[in-house]
């Protein structure tokens, strides 16, 4: 008894010992916030940029004069990046608030790009998310998917982020996976593959993101305001000087390849059945539309990287919106029309409301 409790107990030392020492060899990512300073500048907007006194979150403002917004200061190839956004409420048509890595500036011809894009609403309606890749100017073949979120955003910050490896992109909300892109050859160039830049920004998108451009922006509800806060920025940089990775160091090279094994490690690129499993149950819940289904819009085209195992299918139209996910299915509106109600019978008028607008939806 006593010698195989010994026995056990060097054993867990042993292997305590080579956790330890596998610890120190392998780089691992660190997924703290940033300070906006540390890893951002701002982009355009002037005055419409605004930081919080502590430095750590930003508000980005949309009026009749300009939109903002803001770029990282390093360009990465790849990594994880994060931030928590709370969105401006009421009437929001044609408002894009966007969160997104791109190389636009550098590759104008050929360039790369992974998007959030939140789309504004009419009063009454609900926020639309829409993520997108496209892959050394591959803008002829957009790969759009659109979803509802499973909170009204427009209260609470809430997270967006993209886990961008080597081989696949994992779009995140709140944690959740909500889409994955595996990168399979016969994707070629389309799959991002440069190193790119993190923007955030505001602004007019009035010709498309509201049913189909159909509702427009409307001065008169301005400023809007997205408040971007918790900046994750755990990228490998090119050409930068932070140090985003553990146990790095060395030349460039070898650096580049460690915090490449750092990404690809990283819980946030692994996906596990547990998270699959989610990834499912939000996508049943809440795409509205994807590309992996649309047979229409490429003329029967499927990108090669769709739906490998054919498990969606049936959840999905010919024209890629779903069957199952609808708007006036979900119960956050009128949990949403409660409280306001509540607000209201406690005489408290919602603060964010601008003066002189009408209780009619
Ligand atoms: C990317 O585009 C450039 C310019 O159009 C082309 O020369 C190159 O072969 C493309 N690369 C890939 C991987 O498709
Ligand atoms: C679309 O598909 C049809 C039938 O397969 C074909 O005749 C036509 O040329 C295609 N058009 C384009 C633009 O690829």
């Amino acid at each position: 008894m006593a010698t195989g409790a010994a026995a056990l107990l060097a054993l867990m030392m042993v292997s305590w010992a080579a956790v330890l020492a596998a610890n120190a060899a392998a780089p691992s990512l660190d997924t703290s916030p940033v300070p906006f300073e540390a890893g951002y500048m701002p982009l355009f907007g002037g005055d419409n940029l605004v930081r919080s006194p502590d430095g750590r979150s930003v508000r980005l403002k949309l009026d009749a004069s300009t939109g903002s917004g803001f770029v990282s200061k390093s360009a990465y190839h790849h990594g994880y990046f994060s931030a928590s956004i709370k969105l401006p409420d009421d009437y929001t048509a044609g408002v894009v608030v966007a969160f997104y890595l791109s190389n636009g500036d550098v590759f104008p011809g050929n360039h790369d790009e992974v998007d959030f894009e939140l789309l504004g609403s009419r009063r009454g309606h609900e926020w639309r998310l829409q993520t997108n890749i496209y892959g050394n100017g591959s803008t002829s073949r957009g790969r759009e998917e659109r979803y509802l979120l499973p909170f009204d955003p427009t209260l609470h910050p809430h997270a967006y982020a993209v886990a961008w490896t080597p081989t696949a992109i994992i779009f995140y909300v709140d944690g959740t996976p909500i889409r994955e892109v595996v990168r399979v050859p016969a994707m070629g160039g389309d799959f991002p593959a440069k190193p790119m830049s993190v923007y955030a920004t505001i602004w007019d998108g009035s010709a498309w993101a509201t049913e189909g451009g159909r509702y427009k922006l409307d001065y008169a509800y301005a400023p809007f305001a997205a408040d971007f806060s918790a900046l994750v920025l755990s990228g490998c940089p090119v050409g930068g000087v932070e140090q985003v990775v553990g146990g790095g160091g060395g030349s460039s090279s070898s650096s580049s390849a460690s915090c490449d094994v750092a990404v690809m490690t990283a819980e946030s690129a692994v996906m596990t059945p547990a998270k699959r499993a989610a990834m499912r149950r939000f996508r049943r819940r809440h795409l509205l539309y994807t590309v992996c289904h649309d047979r229409y819009r490429y003329n029967g085209t499927v990108f090669p990287e769709c739906d490998a195992d054919g498990s969606e299918r049936g959840d999905f139209h010919k024209w890629g919106e779903s069957k199952l996910v609808s708007p006036s299915r979900r119960g956050y509106k009128k949990k949403r029309q409660q409280q306001r109600a509540n607000k209201q019978a406690a005489g408290d008028r919602p603060s964010t409301w601008p003066i002189g607008t009408l209780l009619v939806d």
